[in-house]
């Protein structure tokens, strides 16, 4: 496993982080296997957010914790919050009152980091930074990021904070790299020149900020995984050659890919066995060479101009 300081407090964290969407339905011996496999192989880092499973996702790790309150420590716990009733809100009562929902759901009396999870049109960079001080000053939160923002939306909230934004995790895969696209494509005329973040991972490593990968195997929109799609022929048959020269699997490929980008990169794996978070686990001992990141992109049906 690789790891990277992470904010602040330069945290020791894994660049495979475990994805907790889909475990809202998970059984006690479930949840035990999924934390205590992650841990074994090297992965300390768990994302949440308020509204997994509408709070169940959270409920299960409390649940685990309350029966072995001593695993707390060994994970980095991140959570999100601004999403509800159909708008997205930074209001600083209202991210205070969703720390203490989630706290709660978990069972823990603070969390390692707290992204907001959408950026909302209507926010106050000095309100969203009184809030912060606030969770810091009460030990409930130890760190700051958000999600889905572009560079631009990134340096107002900065404004408002006093401490330097941590995360920014952001939807990528092979397949869904617009911000990748546009910089390759730089000053052309095709929709794949299009900049739609406003330079957002380049901002992301001149400031240090981790870049979290979201659904780093899915399709679109949660259109399903691309791995044996056949909307992506030629990128399955080269992930299937360069897994059995690296002799490891497809995905561990497909992570390799994202954690070659030279920024603080992790991924954020959305898989709920604990098999396959070993592959994700093998994919940070896989360093691609240039020529095989370029032939991937390419696979995936991206030009270079
Ligand atoms: N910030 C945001 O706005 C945002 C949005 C969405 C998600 N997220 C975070 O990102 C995490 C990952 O998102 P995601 O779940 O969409 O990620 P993903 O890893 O792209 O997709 C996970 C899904 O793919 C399946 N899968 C994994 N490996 C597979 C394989 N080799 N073959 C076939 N199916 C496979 C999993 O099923 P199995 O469980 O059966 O392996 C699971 O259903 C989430 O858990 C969440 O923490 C953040």
């Amino acid at each position: 496993m690789k790891y990277i300081e992470f904010g602040p407090n330069k945290d020791k964290v894994s660049v495979i982080g475990a994805g907790c969407m889909r475990i809202a339905r998970m059984n006690q011996t479930q949840a035990e296997a999924f934390v205590k496999s992650s841990l074994e192989y090297g992965i300390n880092f768990f994302d949440h957010a308020d509204i997994y499973g509408g709070g169940e996702s959270e409920r299960v790790f409390g649940r685990l914790f309350a029966e072995q309150p001593s695993l707390r420590d060994s994970l980095f716990l991140q959570s999100k919050c601004a999403i509800h009733d159909g708008m997205y809100d930074f209001s600083g009562d209202y991210i205070l009152k969703s720390v203490d929902g989630i706290l709660e759901r978990l069972n823990t009396d603070h969390i390692d980091s707290l992204l907001l999870h959408r950026p909302d049109a209507l926010m106050e960079p000095e309100e969203v930074g009184e809030a912060f001080d606030q969770l810091k000053a009460s030990g409930k939160v130890r760190s700051f990021g958000v999600s889905n923002e572009n560079r631009f939306q990134m340096e107002l909230l900065q404004s408002g904070l006093s401490e330097s934004i941590a995360a920014n995790q952001l939807q990528m895969s092979i397949v869904h790299c617009p911000t990748i696209d546009a910089g390759i494509n730089v000053n052309m005329t095709n929709e794949a020149a299009t900049m739609r973040d406003g330079g957002t991972l380049e901002y992301c490593r001149l400031k240090k900020i981790a870049v979290q990968c979201w659904s780093p195997l899915q399709m679109g929109f949660f259109g399903g995984v691309f791995l044996d799609s056949p909307d992506y022929p030629e990128l399955n048959e080269l992930l299937e050659q360069y897994a059995a020269e690296y002799e490891t699997s497809k995905d561990a490929i497909a992570y390799a890919w994202l954690l070659r980008i030279p920024a603080k990169m992790q991924v954020i794996t959305g898989t709920t066995k604990p098999e396959r978070l070993k592959e994700a686990a093998r994919a940070t001992e896989i360093a691609l060479t240039k020529k095989q990141w370029y032939e991937l992109y390419k696979a995936a049906g991206k030009q270079l101009p």
